[in-house]
């Protein structure tokens, strides 16, 4: 795995960003998935979210969050008090990672590697330098790591704003974690509603942020 490096152009906006990130061969991601899912909404974004990798709907739509765990997503955010209009939403793998047990049948998600994680880095840093959001939400651990470091653990950092300091950012920006809102959808239902209202008390400290 080489990663995606030598995809990315240098010092390119969002726009040229996606163009190249069409063409990424940057690990083994790419051959199996239908296409590249890259980051969406304002290019010059006060907040950016970052979720794990596209999903079954991503994967066949282009574009992230566009399943169930978009209309949770855009729920929560709604309800904290964000504009989603003014989000910049990506994922830390832009090709959508599963298995297939026969043809033609169902396709299940599968949790990409550290590797695959480090090989597709230099896109969400790109789009970082090209958006220079003030704050980045991490969905997730798979996002909080990619960015923070294999120690990085949602269950100790969540709703804590914190400096994002990175040799691949040319500013520094802030990083506040929470769950992935897939995860909050695997719950029973007796437990999904309280994960949602954790998740909300999370989003509401970077609506408070922002303001
Ligand atoms: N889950 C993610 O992490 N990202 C998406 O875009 C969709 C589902
Ligand atoms: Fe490139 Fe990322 Fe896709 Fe791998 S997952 S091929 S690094 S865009």
């Amino acid at each position: 795995t080489l990663g995606a490096d030598r995809f990315v152009p240098p010092g390119a906006g969002i726009e040229r960003l996606e163009e190249a990130a069409e063409t990424c061969e940057g690990c083994e991601l790419h051959r199996d998935a239908t296409q590249t899912v890259f980051g969406d909404g304002s290019a010059t974004a006060r907040i950016a979210l970052v979720g794990e990798q596209p999903g079954d709907d991503e994967d066949r739509s282009g574009r992230p969050f566009t399943g169930p765990s978009g209309t949770l997503l855009y729920r929560a955010l709604d309800q904290a008090g964000i504009d989603r209009g003014e989000c910049y939403v990506t994922n830390a793998v832009k090709h959508f990672k599963f298995a297939q047990l026969q043809p033609g049948g169902r396709r299940i998600h599968k949790t990409p590697t550290r590797g695959e994680v480090n090989a597709c880095r230099p896109w969400l840093l790109a789009e970082l330098n090209a958006v220079k959001p003030e704050l980045v939400v991490v969905l997730g651990a798979t996002a909080g790591q990619s960015l923070m470091g294999p120690e990085f653990r949602i269950s100790t950092r969540r709703g804590i704003i914190q400096d994002l300091v990175h040799d691949g950012l040319a500013e520094s920006m802030k990083l506040m974690g929470t769950v992935h809102p897939s995860a909050v959808l695997r719950l029973r239902e007796s437990e999904r509603k309280e994960a949602f209202a954790q998740m909300l008390v999370d989003l509401r400290k970077a609506a408070d942020f922002l303001e």
